[in-house]
């Protein structure tokens, strides 16, 4: 099937790749033109595992293409917007720009028949305000919510948890559902649940799903603010009630909390908007949600000054991670440069790795200091600070190799991911979050 993808971010520019991968003809669509230059030499512009591949084998077989040129969606069947809606400046509600923007560079290229799928998180209600807009050019509104993680973006596109389509009442609705099956035929004929619902259903399912997340990690970290004040192991803790299969033990990660491009931003456009709503009070707890989740942050710095005898002053701290999760070099929103902002700002001589971030890091906080390898990251520093659990510290990082090349032997675990007998029995003073 011929597809238009526009937005070429993180989510558009694997939706096209991957779209391309099984079988269809896909042109992406965005108005960055050096983005679009990146994408149509083969180029990732960002850090995704296998995206890289899909790219090269697309562009080879004369299947994927991308242009800043939005003509191009002309005769394409299913045209897919994938762009951006940020936080608004100065507000918590999302920033709907760019979905206002693609739509009026689509409805041109629009032939009767054509089916628009939007991809984006967007504010319940947005669907049901463009679709006479899309329907005055004689073609059908999907809204047909994206939920990939970033670093598990590929695989969750082609082969997705679940697919939901919402779609208008009536036959038009079901017609245009039917061409979505068709479209991700891989997932569809593998048995994947696919949920067809009406718009508003469609848009909560990925906000309320986000909102989910978010609070399942923000409340394995208030039960580590209540272990810090007992003594208490919140790693234990989340084991052991993760045994329960009710509960489960995914997303109860304790540590400096969620970051990134979606969680933050997308739980204050839904209490945002729940407030617009007149029902701010059924989501009041998302407050307290990122609140909890941005206290966190704080404690990590409080171990350090603490690990450090009070003061941070003057002294050098690694911090070992920049991105806001591993497989990623997204830093929109990360913790781990917050924590390394703070101490910054507290006067430590703050140096920061990552295997993939730091270009991003850099452009966001020049202030900071960056260095590509790691062990130089650690040499001679008082204390290390452990904020992205890549592999390359949660796992082939020695607590006695690290040893040999600092001055001191504090280390902080922002994301509980080292093995802390190890560390204690190298000699280091072993601090972690919700941990004795
Ligand atoms: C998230 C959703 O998972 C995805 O379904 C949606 O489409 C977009 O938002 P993503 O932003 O890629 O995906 O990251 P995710 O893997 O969900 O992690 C979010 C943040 O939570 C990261 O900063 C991660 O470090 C943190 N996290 C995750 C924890 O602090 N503890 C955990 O147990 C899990």
């Amino acid at each position: 099937m011929r597809l238009s993808v526009f937005g070429c971010g993180y989510l558009g520019a694997v939706h096209a790749a991957a779209m391309a991968s099984i079988g269809h003809k896909v042109v992406g669509v965005d108005v960055d033109p050096r983005k679009i230059e990146s994408l149509a030499k083969g180029e990732a512009p960002f850090f995704e595992p296998g995206l890289q591949q899909l790219l090269t084998e697309g562009i080879a077989s004369g299947r994927l293409s991308f242009t800043t040129d939005a003509s191009a969606a002309r005769g394409a069947k299913v045209h897919f917007v994938g762009v951006g809606t940020p936080q608004q400046a100065g507000g918590h509600a999302a920033d709907l720009t760019y979905v206002n923007t693609a739509i009026d560079d689509l409805l041109p290229q629009l032939s009767a028949g054509d089916i628009v799928a939007g991809k984006s998180t967007v504010p319940v209600g947005t669907a049901a305000e463009l679709a006479p807009r899309i329907a005055a050019a004689g073609a059908v509104l999907v809204w047909n919510p994206e939920f990939l993680r970033e670093g598990w973006a590929v695989q969750d596109t082609i082969d997705p948890d679940r697919l939901v389509a919402g779609v208008p009442s009536g036959e038009e609705g079901q017609r245009a559902a039917e061409v979505l099956r068709e479209v991700y035929h891989p997932a569809v004929a593998k048995g994947t649940p696919f949920i067809v619902t009406d718009y508003a259903t469609a848009e909560l399912v990925k906000v309320s799903a986000n909102a989910f997340l978010a609070t399942k990690i923000s409340f394995i970290n208030a039960m580590a603010e209540i272990a810090e004040a007992t003594g208490a192991d919140v790693t234990q803790l989340a084991d052991a009630i993760g045994h329960d299969a009710r509960i489960g033990r995914k997303f109860l990660g304790a540590g400096i909390g969620f970051g990134g491009g979606c969680l933050p931003k997308d739980i204050r456009a839904f209490a945002a908007r729940a407030e617009e709503l007149g029902r701010g009070e059924s989501v009041n707890f998302l407050r307290e949600v990122d609140a909890i989740n941005l206290r966190r942050r704080e404690r990590a710095v409080q171990l350090v000054v603490d690990g450090l005898g009070g003061s941070v002053y003057g002294k050098k701290v690694a911090v070992l991670g920049a991105a806001f999760k591993p497989h990623s070099d997204d830093v929109r929103d990360s913790p781990a440069l917050d924590v390394a902002v703070r101490l910054n700002g507290l006067g430590a001589d703050v140096v920061v790795t990552d295997p993939q971030a730091i270009e991003n890091a850099r452009r966001l906080h020049p202030q900071l200091t960056f260095e590509a390898d790691r062990d130089e990251t650690i040499r001679g520093a008082a204390a290390v600070v452990m904020v992205t659990e890549w592999d390359e510290y949660r796992r082939e990082l020695s607590p006695e190799h690290a040893g040999s090349l600092t001055g001191g032997r504090v280390v902080v675990d922002g994301r509980n991911g080292l093995d802390a007998a190890a560390w204690r029995a190298a000699g280091w003073s072993y601090y972690g979050m919700g941990r004795p």
